[in-house]
């Protein structure tokens, strides 16, 4: 499904009935990822899961793609879809999304879920690593970054043991838009530190990470843990950067006691 939103063709996807649930894939993803979560969740909740602009089918435009403008759009195709509160979702850039979201919307996220992610913003290191990407992907192509980032998307576990998953994600990236990828990466480069947002989030939140993951690690989450007040942490064993594809049982039986908490609660 596509909206007209913000001024761009969102695609999306809305499965099952029941409290909604917005899920935001990680770069350079898009929203297939949830596919595992989408099966298992379906049959308690709505669950939402668009392709950031310029990702999947969702129209591209051509600018940074700063964390303030990906949060705009979830909130112009939330209302497109008349929906006022919702559980929000993300998974590493998406949880860089989630945390930009709250902060101008908070009385629209009842409860809020911190995948793979973190609060800091890049060293200066980072936002040169992301400025060489962004120019190495528009003069060699997604092949190169396909090959470059899977190892360190994925656990050392799933690397070594899980082929058929090492090829999806190289495959996922390598479709990607050459431009998606530069401007999500100069947008990520200018996202603030959040980490003074934490004290600010109120609702339930549950703070989710691989046991084996690499770029967001274990320490970071327990970061967010002490900071956000209403949190809880839930470490996804043999699972690294994109723990939801990896351990997708584990990390779905977390998320279903959480959600249902919530929604018995409210
Ligand atoms: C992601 O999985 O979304 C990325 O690792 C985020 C990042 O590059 O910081």
């Amino acid at each position: 499904m596509k909206a007209k939103v913000n001024g761009i063709k969102l695609a999306y996807e809305i499965h099952g009935c029941g409290t909604p649930v917005i899920l935001l894939h990680a770069f350079p993803l898009n929203r297939t990822m949830w596919a595992p979560q989408v099966s298992e969740l379906r049959k308690d909740f709505e669950i939402i899961t668009p392709d950031f602009r310029g990702f999947g089918e969702s129209q591209g435009t051509d600018e940074p793609y700063t964390m303030d403008l990906l949060a705009e759009d979830i909130h112009a195709l939330l209302r497109h879809l008349s929906l006022h509160e919702v559980i929000l979702g993300g998974l590493s850039m998406g949880g860089y999304v989630a945390f930009a979201f709250y902060r101008k919307y908070p009385e629209m996220v009842k409860a809020l879920i911190l995948a793979d992610t973190r609060a800091e913003a890049d060293t200066e290191e980072g936002k040169t690593n992301r400025k060489n990407m962004a120019e190495l992907v528009l003069k060699a192509g997604t092949k190169v970054i396909a090959e470059q980032m899977t190892p360190k998307l994925l656990g050392k576990t799933s690397f070594e043991q899980k082929q058929e998953l090492v090829s999806r994600i190289k495959k996922t990236i390598s479709s990607t838009s050459p431009n998606a990828i530069a401007n999500a990466q100069l947008g990520m480069a200018q996202r603030p530190d959040s980490n003074s947002t934490l004290k600010h989030i109120t609702c339930p939140t549950l703070i989710l990470v691989g046991a084996e993951d690499t770029l967001t690690p274990v320490e970071n989450a327990q970061r967010m843990k002490r900071n956000i007040h209403n949190s809880e942490i839930r470490v996804v064993p043999k699972a690294g950067h994109i723990s939801s594809l990896e351990q997708p049982m584990d990390f779905n039986n977390a998320l279903k006691k959480f959600l249902e908490i919530i929604t018995i609660s409210s």
